[in-house]
């Protein structure tokens, strides 16, 4: 049954020293993509006083590799190994964007690059296409609003929209595949896995910037995490470099209205949960865990925490309020602690860690959201 109240489950599954150790990408290849920086840990003290908490720092990706969103990291990685895979060539001893051009050019394939996306992964994986000179197709869930289509559109891709949600996105993909159309999925199925793994290794390069600052004594080792969850890749991937380390709290974050992981916890095994997923919070709108992450998701946070549209555009407020501009699906964690903020007993003992895992991709809803006060 549907629920829009958003509620708070402390997972039965925790067990964070049986989550895998992070699978990292070499470290010579995303450095050598256009325009790659280390990302910024930005300080939001209003938003920390709203919580009450000693500190508030966010991992700010709202401007990645040219992308307003991480999801580049996972896309660019999954690119190489999948179509270098795809050629039969091997990994090579210094995997690099111009290996993985001159691999393409030497093969003389007319390759196109397929993906299925709530917005921010088509369009890195369309930007990849690019970067390569190939193709891509792109496949969008009904709803998906002008902005989001026209972003990946500009990146030179064909976008197709099916009659359905995400998940039918994602058929649609996988039905595509073949010698000539590589599918580079985020999420996975029985039977397609290599990808999806290389996307969550992708996200670690994020991971390791923080846990090198954190260890250089830069910034407070973190006492809460909250992580905002779609099929659960990036949850995957936080976990797999924190659960290890000494914060209190791990919080997985996901909208009311597409709670699969919630749900699948619930039940102690993955769970599809019916349609629609139709929060604001696009990214986040999937029916159905990733078997590659799930493991490691259900042992990896502590407690998992379900947020409204209106939690997140008070979060986008208050972010907005710090001089950050966060997209719908990057403001969700902070929403998560927002609405929970007493039963995870959040104080001034805790130092905060968030993930502004999107910048602004509807400006015209941001507009809106920002004008109308809390
Ligand atoms: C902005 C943003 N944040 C978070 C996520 C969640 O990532 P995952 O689907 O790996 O759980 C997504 C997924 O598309 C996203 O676009």
């Amino acid at each position: 049954m549907f629920m829009n109240t958003p509620r708070l489950t402390r997972n039965a599954h925790a067990a964070r020293a049986s989550v895998s150790k992070a699978g990292i990408p070499d470290p010579a290849f995303h450095p050598s993509l256009p325009g790659f920086a280390t990302t910024p840990l930005r300080p939001a003290p209003k938003a920390a006083q709203r919580l009450g908490v000693r500190s508030l720092l966010v991992k700010d990706e709202s401007q990645r590799l040219g992308m307003p969103s991480f999801k580049i990291l996972g896309a660019s990685w999954a690119t190489y190994r999948t179509v270098m895979a795809h050629l039969g060539q091997p990994v090579g001893a210094e995997p690099t964007l111009d290996t993985l051009r001159e691999a393409v050019a030497a093969s003389g394939s007319d390759l196109t690059l397929v993906a299925a996306t709530d917005g921010n992964h088509g369009r890195a994986v369309a930007r990849m296409a690019r970067l390569l000179h190939l193709s891509a197709i792109i496949i969008v869930p009904g709803g998906t609003v002008d902005s989001r289509i026209d972003a990946i559109t500009g990146e030179g891709a064909e976008v197709r929209i099916v009659n359905g949600g995400y998940d039918e996105a994602i058929a649609a993909g996988a039905a595509l595949g073949d010698d000539k159309h590589v599918v580079i999925s985020d999420t996975s199925w029985q039977g397609y896995t290599d990808t999806p793994g290389w996307v969550i290794d992708g996200y670690s390069t994020m991971l390791t910037e923080i846990v090198d600052e954190i260890e250089a004594g830069h910034i407070p080792e973190p006492t809460v995490v909250a992580v905002q969850m779609g099929v659960g890749a990036f949850a995957a991937s936080v976990t797999r470099q924190l659960a290890s380390r000494p914060a209190r709290l791990l919080v997985g974050v996901e909208p009311t209205r597409a709670d699969c992981i919630i749900r699948s916890a619930e039940a102690g095994r993955i769970t599809t949960i019916p349609e629609p997923q139709d929060s604001i919070m696009a990214g986040l709108n999937c029916g159905t865990p990733s078997i590659v992450a799930w493991e490691d998701v259900l042992a990896g946070y502590d407690v998992f925490v379900t947020v409204t549209d209106e939690d997140a555009r008070d979060a986008m407020r208050l972010l907005h309020d710090d001089g950050i501009d966060a997209g719908e699906s990057g403001a969700a964690g902070l929403a998560g602690l927002l609405a929970h903020a007493g039963s995870l007993s959040l104080g001034p003992q805790d130092d905060v860690l968030i993930f502004l895992t999107e910048g602004v991709t509807d400006p015209v809803a941001y507009r809106d959201i920002i004008s109308t006060s809390n």
